[in-house]
């Protein structure tokens, strides 16, 4: 019996220990079925390092007619993700030009600002309170996009991170935020500011512009994706600290832990248990298992995380752990783009929640935490908790 993706483990887990048993028993390359699909999974940090940075893993032929998919927006040709080698570089150099690290930099007393804010109201539940609206705010600044339009966003983005949507389904929210972003691009030609969508909109190299579907189709990605997947991991992350007390006390006690302390909740915390797929242009040998030209295959990031050949004890959470870079944030040229912001919100969330609430806890049974069905990403639907 192949092994078959996706994988049955319930949401409440932090990890994956079906692809960890998997990669125990097969080794780190194992055949599945994603659906009617014939899909390889890359399940150790070297097999998914190598599928995230050889380009004869290919994220382009991936999203072609017929391809795997595991949520139908990530299949968008025109979107950054799903482009490969020249075409890739040169629309990553032109969204990074607008997305700088300067600009994040410039952030951090926004994102401090914004937290102590949220805070201040002391959130009874830290998913409605802080984990919602602390992303939401700052990336609708960072693009220049008014912040009263959030909950359509939310709502649009709810829609396109759905796993099982049809085409139709698919393409009324894809015209439903387009149509939103175009308006809103053709608003910042005439009143141009100093956020992410003018300087997109300014964005050009010796090939030109990004076309305008371009634009709008990467505008969507950053607006979605750039704001859904740290709402999320940061609720996570709470609920991982909560969950080991002794942990919790030691990042308290000592602050300074944060940096390795935001790394390893990436690691331990799943998020979600694979990233994007890719399809081979030839004939490759992964990790001693021969692949045909035209396999497509799943990095496993999840079994990864916690593979014991990288990380010692990897079941266990130590938030002063620098063992390897985690495989959260993806590796090689599709490396997450918003890492340094995704990074910096954790950072600056953690820190203030503990420092203002040092005797956190849940408010009710674990048991009655209840997650998002609707999509592939582990998302609690509340984080009630007291001090
Ligand atoms: C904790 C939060 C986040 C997580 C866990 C996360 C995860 C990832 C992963 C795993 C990839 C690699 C996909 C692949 O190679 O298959 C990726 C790519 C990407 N992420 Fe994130 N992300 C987060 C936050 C953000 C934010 C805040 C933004 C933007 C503001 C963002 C924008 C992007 C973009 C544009 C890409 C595509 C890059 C490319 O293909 O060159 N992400 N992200």
């Amino acid at each position: 019996m192949p092994a078959s993706f996706p994988f049955t483990t319930p949401r409440a887990s932090d990890s994956e220990p079906e692809a960890q048993e998997l990669l125990a028993a097969h080794g780190p390359v194992v055949p599945a079925t994603m659906g009617p699909i014939p899909i390889w999974l890359a399940l150790s940090y070297a097999a998914c390092r190598q599928v995230l940075t050889d380009q004869r893993f290919s994220r382009e032929e991936a999203t072609r007619p017929g391809g795997p998919v595991t949520v139908p927006s990530g299949a968008n040709p025109l979107v950054l993700s799903s482009m490969e080698g020249r075409r890739h570089a040169r629309t990553r150099k032109l969204v990074a030009s607008a997305f700088s690290p300067r600009m994040v930099a410039t952030l951090e007393p926004r994102v401090q600002a914004i937290t102590d804010s949220l805070l201040e109201a002391q959130p009874s539940d830290l998913v409605a309170g802080l984990c919602v609206p602390l992303p939401t705010m700052v990336i609708c600044e960072l693009l220049g996009v008014p912040y009263s339009d959030a909950p359509d966003i939310r709502r649009w983005t709810g829609r396109l991170m759905t796993a099982r949507l049809t085409p139709e389904e698919l393409r009324q929210a894809e015209n439903d935020m387009q149509g939103y972003l175009a308006d809103l691009v053709e608003y910042k030609r005439l009143r141009p500011d100093d956020k992410l969508i003018t300087a997109l909109v300014s964005a050009h190299d010796e090939g030109g512009h990004l076309t305008s579907a371009e634009m709008l189709a990467n505008l969507q990605l950053l607006l979605a994706a750039g704001h859904d997947t740290t709402v999320n991991q940061l609720g996570n992350s709470l609920l991982t600290l909560l969950r080991h007390p002794g942990e919790l006390r030691r990042l308290i006690d000592s602050p300074a832990l944060i940096g390795t302390a935001v790394d390893e909740l990436l690691r331990f915390s799943r998020l979600m248990a694979a990233t994007l797929p890719r399809v081979t242009t030839e004939a490759v040998v992964l990790e001693g298992v021969s692949l045909k030209a035209g396999a497509a295959v799943l990095p496993i990031i999840s079994a990864a995380n916690r593979d014991p050949s990288v990380f010692g004890d990897p079941d266990r959470l130590d938030l002063s752990r620098d063992d390897a870079p985690p495989l959260a944030l993806g590796y090689g040229p599709h490396y997450c783009l918003g890492a340094q912001l995704a990074k910096l919100e954790l950072r600056v969330a953690l820190t203030s929640v503990l420092a203002r609430f040092p005797g956190l806890r849940l408010a009710v049974e674990e048991s009655e935490l209840s997650y998002r069905m609707e999509t592939n990403v582990r998302a609690l639907v509340s984080l009630p908790v007291a001090w």
